[in-house]
């Protein structure tokens, strides 16, 4: 007989193995089936999916190996410590980076067990629906069909490639490739300059790569804040990245030696790039092949997501639910997870929210770069009316002391209300210093809330403090 869960989870991604705790915690029978392997020695399917395997993990793996060795090499003699000649094994740095993401996917496998979930190894795609529920075939080692009364789809996305240029993730590679180089190329070529072209760019610069990064559109981190985007812009080419905006990719030849990218740059002048090593980055896909959702009635938007309830994440098929990179909004692995918890207690006839404007994000370069809510641009756009206040990290002894003064912080204010309406940092640890905004907007706390909270001295917090104080002309310490 078929087994049977109450909750069949498609995808073990952060989307996927979070849907699966959440709702075992919540008394429901749970399966969760995983396809991919990735590099596993034994080819079993690993949990975790892009971000820990592939993604957020061992990128700040290798970024922080990255920045470990400029520390040393550049930073050393600041402080006066003297050092002999550096040199990095890249191998040893990729092995540290393999055993980080090992220890996080074993976790989440003992995470399953310890929650009960029955991991299904294999693909998962729909074949139909009967009195019990969803019919699942899980296609791997051993092939099953399941049942299941509800499915929340976690397939999440996959790498978006140049029409006719195929990777093979040693010479051309996608995010895959391009995080177990073998050796520092000396010449790396960078297909658009988005999140990953930036990090990756960055980990591969900091190790002696000459890097030149190709972007189409003639604005540069369109996305973000635009004070934000040129105070980046600049410190990345200070750092030796070198970035080209408004280029039209023409061909790309790869062969033995290397790969010629020839491009046509913003002048119109046709240029060609010669690099050892080619990262293509130019966004993401959603990910529903071979899925069998027509055998369920359900279809993709034409740009391949699943549609889905904005409130409830839940598909025009009752009981079938889709959340993470597969759907709209920002591929980002803690919406994922949010969607993830809240489908699991959308099951459970709970009436969870998620405020995707409180959603941060983050860019892991040096310094960072993070933002909660609206940008500049988008509340002039909306006829808006907000007053700014930005403070230097030049001005915060914390900043000194760490040797790390670039950036600012900026606070987006309602002019009458004072509402916090979006705030902007690109600095040291921006990362962990956005999460005091993304709560700070998630109460609908004002300017003046921050302006009075008593931040701790010396630390990079109260540039936060100060920057809220500058809404109002008041800083203390500018
Ligand atoms: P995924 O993580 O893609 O997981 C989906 C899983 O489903 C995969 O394991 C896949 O094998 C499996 N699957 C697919 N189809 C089937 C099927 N039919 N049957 C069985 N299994 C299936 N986000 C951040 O927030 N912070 C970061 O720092 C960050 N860094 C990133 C760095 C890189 C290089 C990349 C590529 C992405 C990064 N992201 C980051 C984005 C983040 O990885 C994704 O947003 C997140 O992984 C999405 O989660 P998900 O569960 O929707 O999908
Ligand atoms: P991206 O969307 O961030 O950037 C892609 C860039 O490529 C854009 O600037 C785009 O204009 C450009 N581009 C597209 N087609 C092009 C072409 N033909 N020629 C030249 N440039 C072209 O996508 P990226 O960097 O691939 O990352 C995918 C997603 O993964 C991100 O959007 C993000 O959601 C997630 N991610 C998140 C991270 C984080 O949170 N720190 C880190 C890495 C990835």
């Amino acid at each position: 007989m078929s087994q049977a869960f109450d909750v069949l989870v498609i995808g073990g991604g952060p989307g996927g193995y979070i849907a699966a705790i959440r709702a075992a915690q919540l008394g429901f029978k749970v399966a969760c089936a995983e396809s991919s392997s990735y590099d596993d020695p034994k080819g079993e399917p690993r949990l975790g999916g892009t971000c820990l395997n592939v993604g957020c993990i061992p990128s700040k793996a290798l970024l922080a190996s990255s920045e470990e060795f400029e520390k040393i090499s550049h930073h050393a003699a600041d402080h006066g410590i003297k050092v002999g000649s550096v040199s990095i094994d890249s191998n040893k740095m990729v092995a540290r980076k393999d055993d980080i993401v090992t220890k996080m996917t074993s976790g989440i496998q003992f995470l399953f067990r310890k929650n009960k979930i029955t991991l299904l190894k294999g693909h998962a795609s729909f074949e139909g629906k009967g009195a019990d529920g969803y019919q699942v075939k899980i296609d791997g080692k051993t092939k099953e069909t399941v049942i299941a009364k509800n499915v929340i789809i976690a397939t999440g996305s996959k790498a978006r490639h140049l029409p006719g240029l195929s990777v093979d993730n040693v010479l051309v590679c996608d995010n895959e490739g391009a995080l177990k180089f073998d050796s520092v190329p000396k010449k790396l070529g960078v297909i658009g300059a988005g999140v990953i072209g930036l990090e990756l760019g960055s980990v591969w610069r900091r190790l002696g790569s000459e890097v030149t990064v190709l972007e189409a559109l003639p604005t540069f981190l369109a996305a973000c804040d635009q004070g934000i985007a040129k105070e980046a812009l600049k410190l990345f080419t200070k750092q030796g990245l070198g970035i080209n905006m408004g280029v039209k990719i023409g061909d790309v030849k790869v062969d033995k030696k290397g790969v010629a990218v020839n491009y046509t740059d913003s002048a119109g002048k046709a240029v060609k790039l010669e690099c050892d090593r080619l990262i293509v980055s130019i966004g993401r896909v959603p990910n529903t092949d071979n899925l069998g959702l027509d055998k369920i009635g359900l279809k993709v938007d034409e740009r391949g997501f699943i549609p889905i309830d904005d409130h409830t994440c839940a598909t025009s098929a009752p009981g079938v639910y889709a959340v993470g990179d597969v759907v709209r909004g920002p591929m980002l692995a803690h919406k994922a997870e949010d969607e993830g918890v809240l489908v699991a207690e959308v099951i459970a006839g709970q009436k969870p929210h998620i405020d995707y404007n409180c959603i941060p994000w983050v860019i892991y370069t040096d310094p960072e770069i993070a933002w909660v809510g609206k940008t500049e641009q988008a509340l002039k756009e909306a006829g808006i009316e907000y007053k700014a206040g930005q403070f230097p990290f030049a001005a915060n002894g914390r900043a000194l002391g760490i040797g790390r003064a670039d950036g600012f912080i900026k606070i987006l204010a309602d002019a009458k209300t004072d509402e916090v309406l979006g705030v902007h940092i690109i600095g040291p640890n921006a990362s962990d210093l956005i999460a005091e905004a993304a709560v700070a907007m998630e109460f609908k706390a004002a300017a003046e809330d921050i302006a009075r909270i008593c931040h701790p001295h010396p630390s990079l917090s109260e540039v936060m403090r100060e920057a809220a104080l500058a809404t109002d002309q008041r800083a203390l310490n500018m």
